[in-house]
């Protein structure tokens, strides 16, 4: 399995915040804190199949001068509109916006909307956090059926 080279253009100061992070973490060099990161976020995608029932909240911090951003973040909100069930919104202060999408659909979906927004140019962060309910009704369903007993019950 050979190695390639790719760069990447990140902000001086994110560069340095994750370089002393790492170091934190006890990481020989940045490559491998790299590829560390990127089979976390693949293996968390691949849990799940595509078709996958879940719900979750898209939340996003952005800075609503930014142009068109609030336009385009509406816009992207009706095409997606079967998926969200509710927006919160917060203005943090002056410049800062902060909205949290709550959505539940198919999980490719989900992601597909999720990037799309975090996408959008002037998010300067972004995060989607998901949960398969039916995954969870299924365990707790299972438990009703089987008989068990309690401490103390005879
Ligand atoms: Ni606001």
């Amino acid at each position: 399995m050979g190695l390639l080279r790719t760069g990447v253009a990140i902000e001086s100061d994110l560069l340095k915040r994750f370089d002393s992070h790492i170091k934190n973490q006890g990481y020989a060099n940045r490559s491998e804190a790299l590829r560390d990161l990127i089979r976390d976020r693949l293996n968390e995608a691949g849990q799940k199949s595509g078709s996958a029932f879940v719900v979750g909240t898209i939340t996003l911090i952005y800075d609503h001068h930014s142009r068109l951003l609030p336009d385009r973040l509406t816009e992207l909100q009706h095409e997606y509109h079967e998926l969200i069930i509710s927006t919160v919104h917060a203005h943090l202060d002056h410049n800062l916006c902060l909205e949290t999408v709550v959505v539940k659909g198919m999980l490719r979906r989900v992601q597909e909307l999720a990037g799309r927004l975090i996408g959008i140019k002037g998010v300067q962060h972004g995060k989607l956090v998901m949960s398969s309910p039916q995954a969870y009704l299924t365990r707790s369903a299972k438990r009703r059926r089987r008989p068990h007993m309690h401490p103390g019950q005879s």
